[in-house]
């Protein structure tokens, strides 16, 4: 029987955009694919999922019988809509992508270890690994354990793109209970410290939430380019956050002090408005670096 790991059922059409703009150039070549929506909640995902994947099947699933009645009633027409368990899971499967999104993590930060253990995140995630086609895709966002710390995660690469910028809210925590990334907030932001059992061999795993089967022993694939800025951009100004200079009623120790830098000004091939923004902070791997993630460029109108 499978418990319920995320008891809150939050959700909004278009969460995730960047996730899902990544996924649809992971999956070329996949035509008609199955994809599952594991804890649909009331089903904004399912249109989320048919906006970005037209020609899908789709099957979602929920553990909390209200919010599944409301999925049925909202998205029916879209999806196959069904109760989370193993059996059905396996009826409906196997599928070409799976999405548990704001499902495998628990919050209050303290129930997890009691309520939401680890040896209960590795069961539900072997579990979606069963029912995932070869080459297929497992995106996993805002959970309160890592993939990477799963006996399946050696069978599959990593893919990473500049538009994915590593954006949980939830503690993250080591197979142990451990504390691996601790969530504080920052003048209303979300910012993340460093916890005892925090270590990472390159400064992007950071945010790493897709996942491809038969890609081989967490590798990673070259990062995804979706959104370069323009050769014809033309800086106006500059303008620069960083969370470390924001207050904060928080002891911040190990901060992870991601700077923001968005260079505003215009297309002048197109004449639009628009920005470059990119994300940095302190290297968590070699203290003597900053890592700079890629720029990405963005319309404002
Ligand atoms: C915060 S909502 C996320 C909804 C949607 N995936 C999204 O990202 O917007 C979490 C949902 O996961 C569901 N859930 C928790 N444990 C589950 C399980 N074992 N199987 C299926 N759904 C589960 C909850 O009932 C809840 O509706």
């Amino acid at each position: 029987m499978l418990l319920q790991a995320q008891t809150h059922n939050s959700t909004f059409i278009f969460r995730d955009k960047p996730v899902y703009k990544t996924a649809t150039v992971a999956m070329t070549g996949i035509q008609n694919p199955k994809i599952l929506s594991f804890g649909c909640s009331v089903g904004d995902e399912i249109a989320t999922i048919k906006a970005f994947f037209p020609d899908s099947e789709v099957f979602a699933c929920d553990i909390d019988e209200y919010v599944l009645g409301v999925a049925q009633k909202s998205a029916g027409h879209m999806a196959t809509v069904f109760k989370s368990n193993v059996e059905n899971i396996e009826t409906h499967g196997p599928f070409d992508l799976i999405i548990a999104s704001a499902v495998l993590c628990r919050n209050p930060a303290n129930q997890v270890v009691e309520k939401f253990p680890f040896s209960q995140f590795h069961e539900m995630v072997s579990i979606l690994d069963d029912q995932l086609a070869s080459n297929g895709l497992l995106i996993i966002t805002n959970a309160s354990y890592r993939f990477a710390d799963t006996a399946v995660a050696e069978r599959y690469s990593i893919v990473r793109s500049d538009i994915m910028v590593p954006m949980n809210f939830v503690d993250v925590f080591a197979p142990d209970g451990t504390p691996f990334l601790i969530q504080k907030n920052v003048s209303s932001r979300k910012a993340y410290c460093q916890g005892p059992a925090f270590t990472l061999k390159d400064d992007e795993e950071i945010g790493d939430c897709m996942f491809k089967k038969d890609g081989g022993q967490l590798s990673v694939q070259d990062l995804i380019y979706l959104s370069p800025v323009p050769e014809s951009f033309v800086e106006h100004c500059v303008f620069e956050r960083s969370l470390s200079e924001l207050k904060s009623s928080e002891k911040l120790e190990s901060l992870i002090d991601v700077k923001v830098r968005h260079r505003l000004g215009v297309d002048i091939i197109s004449g639009l408005k628009g920005y470059a923004e990119q994300y940095s902070w302190p290297s968590t791997v070699n203290s003597s670096k900053v890592h700079f993630r890629p720029e990405t460029w963005h319309l404002l109108e």
